[in-house]
């Protein structure tokens, strides 16, 4: 075949629409999109719907996807560069760009972090550029439990009283990695203790306690009892029932979608839009999922 009609084929291939669907879920937080095939590269038009929907509805759930680390990885990057977890000790090996979510121990050793996601929280949001989102591929689901909970960020500030808008009105905030990390490894075993090194790379950071969404317009809540400290230029006491009030107020029941995994779903969420929690698996069942996160823009 001679390079022209290479280069026609190549263009076709590129030009090769998939007949996908996307359906909002009820509730109004979150769509299924089905008929996909996360695997092939998605044609510009293709990209241009999942990247719509993903900022519609703030969390997309591709269904039965069969993609390897690299296909996951590779359809990742298409939004924006990815972010390295500061916890090397689970990165997929000969994959640092994925995190491995799990509560396997193999010989004595955990395969991945166990309690990743035990405090609702956006990722990475103790970095100076925090995370535009997540994507987590489902590997070894439990036969019950594991659900992945995600808040309506937009909704909570758009419904926020009038006493907690004026009390965070221009306000900043910080985040920090370490802020459960202690308590954490009191309650389980997952955390190893960070090196100096892993500690120069989360040093706290200061956002905005309301930042809007950089390609939407809209403003979100950005604080989360994750991550988030305290309120700067309010006294310590005031800081912490403030930000108690938001935190409670961010999780009313109709702020959430709750997720509930099959076999090779993918979840893709916003993380300048919502803040997420996983709900918890009994013990004795298997849990495993690989994440990428996107780098996103400074909060403003
Ligand atoms: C996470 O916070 O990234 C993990 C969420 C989950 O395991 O459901």
């Amino acid at each position: 075949m001679s390079t022209r009609s290479n280069a026609a084929r190549l263009d076709a291939v590129d030009d090769a629409a998939q007949a996908f669907e996307v359906r909002p879920l009820p509730g109004g937080i979150g769509a299924e999109i089905v008929g996909i095939d996360l695997g092939q590269t998605l044609n510009a038009s293709d990209f241009a719907r999942v990247h719509r929907a993903h900022l519609d509805h703030h969390v997309v759930v591709f269904r039965d996807q069969r993609i390897t680390p690299q296909q996951h990885i590779d359809f990742s990057r298409r939004f924006g560069k990815l972010m390295i977890h500061v916890l090397h000790q689970f990165h997929l090996p000969g994959h640092p760009e994925i995190l491995i979510v799990s509560n396997i121990v193999e010989d004595g050793k955990p395969v991945g972090l166990g309690d990743a996601g035990k405090y609702w929280h956006s990722d990475i949001s103790y970095k100076p550029l925090p995370s535009l989102g997540s994507l987590l591929h489902a590997q070894e689901l439990p036969s019950e439990g594991g659900d992945t909970l995600f808040a309506d960020m937009h909704v909570a500030y758009d419904t926020l009283p009038a006493h907690l808008r004026d009390a965070i009105e221009g306000r900043q905030a910080v985040h920090s990695y370490l802020a459960k990390y202690g308590q954490m490894q009191k309650e389980a075993n997952w955390r190893p203790t960070l090196s100096p090194e892993q500690l120069a790379q989360v040093k706290e950071v200061v956002h905005p306690v309301v930042r809007t969404h950089p390609e939407t317009g809209r403003k979100a809540l950005f604080v989360s009892e994750g991550f988030t400290t305290r309120i700067e230029g309010l006294p310590e006491d005031e800081s912490q029932q403030i930000l108690a009030e938001l935190f409670a107020h961010s999780i009313k029941p109709e702020h959430i979608y709750r997720h509930q995994w099959r076999e090779h779903d993918l979840v893709f969420w916003d993380n300048r839009s919502l803040i997420h929690l996983a709900a918890g698996t009994p013990a004795h069942l298997r849990r495993k999922l690989y994440r990428t996160t996107i780098e996103g823009d400074t909060p403003f």
